[in-house]
């Protein structure tokens, strides 16, 4: 069988590359494929979301840590062991413990461990220099500041100080108001 498929060559050599590029394919598509890209809302936030949070949320922050939240997160748990080390995954406690063979280490501490793609889109993600992009602060704590009335060209059309924000923009927009219509008498 082998020496069919070698005389398909017309020289050993050229089989021997043949299996090196058949081998270098394969491995770049399965074996040795690069770590996965990982994002922290696509990826890492729903790990933490469905088997974290019951203890290291909101509600509950077992061991003083908070995966909820970016600062408490980085500042991690009681131990004080850095959970998070950019680039060193090796470094970090979070992947000790979700990797952790011992029952007792091993987080979550309660239903499966984490699969080994979650593991792997951890590693990556630390790896990748954990980047968590900062919250983004809810309306009602950021402080009001007054705009300034923006100047416009049709001066005749604005009443009031809304109306400049309105013709601006259209003048922006290059439209024109509406005439104005009387009020009804
Ligand atoms: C059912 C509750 C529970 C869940 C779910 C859980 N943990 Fe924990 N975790 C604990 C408890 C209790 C401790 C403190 C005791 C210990 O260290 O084992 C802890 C401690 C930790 C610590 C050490 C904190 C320190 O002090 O440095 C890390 C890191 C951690 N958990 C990560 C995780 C991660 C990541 C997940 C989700 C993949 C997770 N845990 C899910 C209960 C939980």
């Amino acid at each position: 069988m082998a020496s069919a498929v070698l005389q398909m060559f017309d020289h050993p050599t050229q089989a021997a590359r043949w299996l090196c590029l058949a081998g270098a394919l394969l491995t770049e598509r399965g074996f040795a494929a690069d770590p996965p890209k990982a994002d922290f809302s696509r990826d890492i936030q729903p790990i933490f979301i469905k088997r974290c949070y019951e203890c290291h949320g909101p509600d509950k922050q077992k061991s003083d840590l908070r995966l909820d939240r970016k600062a408490d997160a980085f500042r991690g748990g009681k131990s004080g062991k850095p959970v998070f080390v950019p680039g060193k995954s090796a470094e970090s406690h979070i992947i000790e413990r979700v990797t952790s063979p011992d029952p007792d280490e091993v987080m979550p501490n309660k239903g499966e461990p984490l699969t080994v793609e979650q593991i792997a889109l951890l590693r990556a993600w630390i790896d990748q220099g954990a980047v968590w992009p900062d919250e983004k602060k809810h309306w009602a704590f950021i402080k009001p500041v007054r705009p300034e009335v923006p100047a416009v060209k049709n001066k005749l059309w604005p009443r009031n100080e809304i109306d400049h924000f309105i013709a601006a923009r259209l003048e922006q927009e290059k439209l024109s108001p509406r005439r104005r219509r009387t009020a009804p008498r």
